[in-house]
């Protein structure tokens, strides 16, 4: 309004009002939306991480997992086609998440430079944590991609010598190694932001600011001493599990398409089945 009396345009105030940009709620949609596919992703992960390293125990426990997955233990056959579902829904949260996380990536030189100056300036170490993801989540971009067409289209071949064979034969390994290291950078740092973000564990008075500042702090001390926690110990379990893959495929190395059923499902039996064992179930998947 003021500037269109300044420049002598006297206008009506309603016309004016409604060429005024109107402020929209869409940016912080989008905000929400990309911290709960993160988190949502970031609780996958663990899970993921739980299911894959049952090859720690055993074969057998990951065979049941798998076969837990495809359906075996309600239908009494195994249906790969289930995994592929959840996979295809894991991947759209992906792609969401990696889409909605475009729009903070600097975009030009300009930006970035502008980006440097303010690191710089503000010497934060959560501003260089910033950057780290920024970096690791480029790579996930190509790496998590690669791996989840694969789990998708060939949900069928995941197991203990199905999986080890693709690992050691198929020559994932160093696929694996770089995102192991890339989604437990990304993912720690992700949940670490998303807790002082939306001030998950704050609980600090805002009616005293220097209290809540210094309560602000000691949290922060707090979750980042958390997050490197949850960083290492998912690193050196996901370390211990490839290292277990790359052992048993090299092992199986020379089998031609190795498919692993347990003693008791053999033909003939090699087992007793153990007791946990449906007894209705008396076929392999
Ligand atoms: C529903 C979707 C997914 C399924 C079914 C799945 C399944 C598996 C399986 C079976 C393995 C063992 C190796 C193999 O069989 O090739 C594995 C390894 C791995 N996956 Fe996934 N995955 C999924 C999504 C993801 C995503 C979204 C990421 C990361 C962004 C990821 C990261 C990894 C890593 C880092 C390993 C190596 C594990 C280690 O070093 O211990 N996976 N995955």
């Amino acid at each position: 309004m003021e500037r269109s009396l300044a420049s002598g345009n006297v206008e009506h105030g309603t016309a004016a009002r409604a060429r005024a940009p109107r402020k929209s709620r869409w940016p912080a949609r989008l905000d929400l939306a990309q911290s709960a596919s993160g988190l949502l992703l970031g609780l996958f992960m663990w899970a993921h991480m739980a299911f894959v390293s049952t090859i720690l125990v055993s074969p057998e426990l990951m065979w049941a997992v798998t076969k837990m997955f495809e359906g075996y233990f309600i239908f009494g056959r195994a249906y790969p086609v289930l995994v592929s579902l959840v996979v295809a829904a894991v991947f759209a949260l992906f792609i969401a998440h990696a889409g909605l996380a475009l729009r903070k990536f600097p975009a030009s030189f300009g930006q970035y430079r502008a980006f440097g100056q303010q690191a710089a300036m503000l010497r934060h170490p959560d501003t260089t944590l910033w950057l780290w993801q920024v970096g690791t989540g480029f790579l996930l971009f190509f790496l998590a991609s690669a791996h989840l067409v694969q789990m998708l289209m060939q949900p069928g071949l995941i197991g203990p010598y199905e999986s080890a064979e693709r690992v050691w034969n198929g020559r994932w390994w160093p696929i694996y190694l770089v995102m192991l290291f890339a989604v437990e950078i990304h993912g720690g740092i992700g949940l670490y932001r998303l807790a002082v973000k939306w001030d998950f564990f704050g609980g600090a008075d805002p009616a005293d600011p220097v209290a809540a500042a210094a309560i602000a702090a000691r949290t922060r001390r707090r979750l980042k001493r958390l997050k490197w926690g949850l960083s290492v110990f998912f690193i050196v379990l996901g370390l211990a599990t490839l290292a277990a893959y790359m052992k048993l495929g090299y092992e199986i190395r020379h089998a031609d398409g190795p498919r692993y059923v347990p003693a008791w499902l053999q033909n003939p039996p090699q087992a007793d089945p153990p007791r946990w064992w449906p007894s209705w179930i008396q076929e392999a998947p």
